[in-house]
């Protein structure tokens, strides 16, 4: 019956040959609920696949994972959550759809940093929050956030809706490292520097810098290597041409940088199979897969990036742990909305 629901979600990540069906049958199954796209982490399925012979079940959800766990109840067919964003993970855990996990080899190969406290999240890969900047018209090399509120920027910064999990994640970031009063003020810079309201999401920041509308941007890394391979719509790849990254803080504290990951379900009914593929994506070799399809840096230190992210410089990654950096996301928000920075620039 379960199997049925998924195929009639058509979202199984690959026919399997008969070969390999009865291989897979053999050593049972495990159950994904993603929301990263089926064909972004098909690859590293298949691998696990061909490694150990259990087959793998994708659920792709784009809204409603922990409330359609949550609805599931002890019944859920869930055995490993797929997501990107802390906001996600800590929905997860918080939501009671996890279960903590403890595997020497998973906390061997993921840093403390990117994992929770008690085992209920792990992250894969990380993704920066840098600075898209106008090739043409900044010549700055470096950067930091604590700069940006620096008049020379009036009018010349651009960002997406200040309350997206990717701006939150950064100003909760800010409030970790300086507090709430620093970060309110920054928060004001920021305003008072912005070119126009808050818009359109991270590729649209690149294009807007393409158009000369603004010469700065927030924006996650991975998105230039998307608008750089991007054959489907060739005009990103001028929008990526026009911008350069710039990390900011690498001379001191580093880059903000959130993750994608993975948590095991609360009631996961093949839960050997699935600390199986828990232990198998925390490994370096399934990091480079992933990180090389979806453009992101895997979190094993050493572990490379694909050759387009390692072009566009080094990252140096805050080391504050993340789950510290996520309690503050609320205070975050709330400070958002205090100085109205999604009103757009002050007058
Ligand atoms: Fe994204």
């Amino acid at each position: 019956m379960f199997k049925k629901r998924f195929v009639s979600a058509a979202l199984i990540g690959s026919a399997m040959s008969a070969l390999l069906a009865t291989s897979a049958l053999a050593a049972g199954e495990v159950n994904i609920y993603s929301y990263r796209q089926p064909e972004l982490i098909k690859p590293l399925l298949d691998e696990f696949t061909k490694e150990t012979g259990i087959a793998t079940n994708v659920l792709f959800l784009d809204k409603g994972l922990v409330e359609r766990i949550t609805a599931e109840g002890a019944n859920s067919p869930a055995d490993v959550i797929m997501t990107i964003d802390i906001a996600r993970l800590m929905e997860a855990k918080d939501g009671g759809v996890t279960q903590p996990l403890s595997s020497e080899i998973i906390n061997k190969d993921i840093p403390a940093q990117y994992r929770d406290p008690d085992g209920q999240w792990f992250g894969l890969t990380t993704r920066g929050r840098v600075i898209y900047a106008s090739k043409d018209r900044v010549p700055e090399t470096a950067i930091t956030y604590e700069e940006l509120t620096d008049p020379k920027w009036k009018g010349r910064l651009c960002m997406r809706d200040a309350q997206h999990s990717y701006n939150i994640g950064l100003f909760a970031s800010m409030v970790a490292h300086h507090g709430a009063e620093y970060t309110e003020n920054w928060l004001k810079g920021i305003k008072a520097n912005l070119a126009r309201k808050p818009d359109g999401n991270d590729r649209g920041q690149a294009k807007a810098i393409m158009a000369g509308e603004c010469d700065i941007a927030f924006g996650n890394t991975y998105y230039v290597g998307l608008m750089m391979t991007n054959e489907k719509d060739p005009e990103e790849k001028e929008w990526a041409a026009a911008t350069k990254v710039l990390f900011p803080n690498v001379t001191d504290r580093g880059t903000h940088v959130n993750i994608s990951g993975m948590a095991l379900a609360k009631n996961s009914p093949n839960k050997d199979n699935a600390v199986k593929l828990m232990e198998f994506l925390a490994s370096g070799k399934a990091q480079e897969i992933y990180a090389e399809k979806v453009f992101e840096y895997p979190v094993m230190p050493g572990a490379k990036p694909s050759e387009i992210v390692a072009s566009f410089g080094a990252i140096k990654p805050d080391t504050l742990p993340l789950a510290e950096i996520a309690k503050n996301r609320k205070t975050a928000s709330e400070l958002v909305d205090k100085v109205g920075l999604n009103d757009g620039p002050s007058q």
